[in-house]
């Protein structure tokens, strides 16, 4: 067996996952998935499909009617210059288009700047490229934006990519036009791609999202990357996207799509043509529940008098929250919370999923910059977001 797999380090994601599925009645604020249903168009999109007999191999690249509607919405709603729809590769969900990306642009050793914390996958699939992580610290006290100047200082000769996440997870932070202008014009003096995430472009609570491959001559080094999980409530599906310019990387990439998926899901491909010719305005209905939701739970923690402190975050569905130190000392349970591996973060969510049933993940697992942290996903439904304060509040004293 290899050693070489051995050495990625794992993500708690997994292991909670395994914790939650024995729990009975859990509050699921442990993953990032939506309570919302696929809209109809999407599940009409796929029963047409199903009906018409598109059960067969198909294009690599993906469906050339779902390449052309996305080209489109990314010139149009994005502002990137996509000349053509072959430009746009359909991938098994956003994480196979990072996978593949990081594939294809390193080779061993080469350095990708990643934010401390970020969602793990990013970290995971760059070491399974052979490429080395550097971290770059997000900033609480600056909307978990980052320094400018502290980014710079960390571009050596071996670094080949930036990567932005932005909306952000786990932290909800966005970053601001002069944040991606610096980041571009760093790209374009040291000679850097950037991989942009951009997995919760429809999930800005004020002001509208930035991709910083529409910023001027960004896209000829930029890889944006989409996904329909968060803006349609597709997680399950598998369905997302990227768009290159760069021929040579673009052919890279989509030889890596062949082997190791030969086309995404012919049915599924269907399902994101029905999203994108179906009504609009149900990204817009999710985004108005999602801040209301977020409302509810921010308010709901700050009645538990201190134990979680957090600003409201500016876009995705995520509450990182600072826990407080003396947590213990004020835990209810007190032999529950006496227990507990590793990390005061690891801590706390043991306890708060073995004596609350209450999912969450534990900073640490972000990156070392999210210790002392907790995430929660808050774009669950109402009900359940009110039994785990519930909940919570019983763990707890104030
Ligand atoms: C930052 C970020 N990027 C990309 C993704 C990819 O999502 P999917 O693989 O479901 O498209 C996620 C999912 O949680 C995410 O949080």
């Amino acid at each position: 067996m290899s050693h070489f797999v051995d050495s990625i380090p794992s993500s708690g994601i997994i292991r909670i996952r395994d914790m939650m599925y024995g729990v009975e009645n859990p509050f699921r604020l442990d993953q990032g998935d939506v309570s919302f249903d696929a809209p109809d168009s999407v599940k009409q999109g796929m029963i047409d499909a199903i009906a018409a007999g598109h059960t067969h191999y198909l294009q690599t690249a993906g469906v050339p009617k779902l390449q052309h509607l996305l080209a489109a919405k990314l010139r149009e709603r994005n502002g990137i210059p996509v000349a053509s729809p072959d430009e746009v590769l359909v991938t098994n969900g956003g994480v196979h288009a990072i996978y593949l990306l990081f594939q294809a642009l390193l080779d061993p050793g080469d350095e990708v700047l990643i934010p401390d914390p970020l969602w793990p996958p990013t970290s995971g699939t760059v070491a399974a490229a052979r490429g080395t992580v550097v971290r770059y610290p997000l900033q609480e006290a600056h909307g978990w934006r980052f320094d400018h100047a502290d980014l710079e200082a960390r571009v050596t000769p071996r670094t080949r990519v930036v990567y932005l996440n932005s909306p952000h997870n786990p932290t909800g932070g966005v970053l601001t036009r002069e944040d991606l202008e610096h980041v571009a014009r760093l790209a374009r003096e040291r000679n850097l791609w950037v991989v942009s995430d951009e997995a919760y472009e429809d999930v800005v609570y004020d002001g509208s999202h930035v991709s910083i491959a529409s910023l001027p001559g960004m896209y000829e080094r930029t890889v944006p990357v989409y996904t329909f999980s968060k803006s349609y409530a597709m997680t399950g599906l598998r369905l997302g996207y990227l768009a290159l310019h760069d021929p040579a990387l673009r052919d890279r990439v989509r030889k890596l799509l062949f082997f190791t998926t030969s086309n995404v899901s012919s049915v599924v491909q269907y399902g994101g043509i029905g999203a994108l010719q179906g009504p609009r305005d149900v990204v817009e209905d999710f985004r108005e529940e999602l801040r209301a939701r977020r409302d509810l739970f921010f308010d709901g923690i700050e009645r538990l008098g201190g134990v979680f402190a957090g600003s409201r975050p500016a876009g995705a569905f995520y509450a990182f929250l600072r826990f407080a130190p003396d947590w213990r000392a004020r835990a209810r349970q007190a032999e529950g919370a006496k227990h507990g591996s590793g990390s005061e973060s690891w801590a706390l969510t043991e306890y708060l999923i073995s004596c609350g049933r209450i999912g969450c993940v534990p900073g640490v697992d972000f990156g070392p910059g999210g210790e002392g942290y907790i995430r929660f996903c808050y774009a669950r439904e109402r009900k359940e977001l009110r039994g785990a304060l519930e909940a919570m509040g019983a763990l707890f004293t104030r």
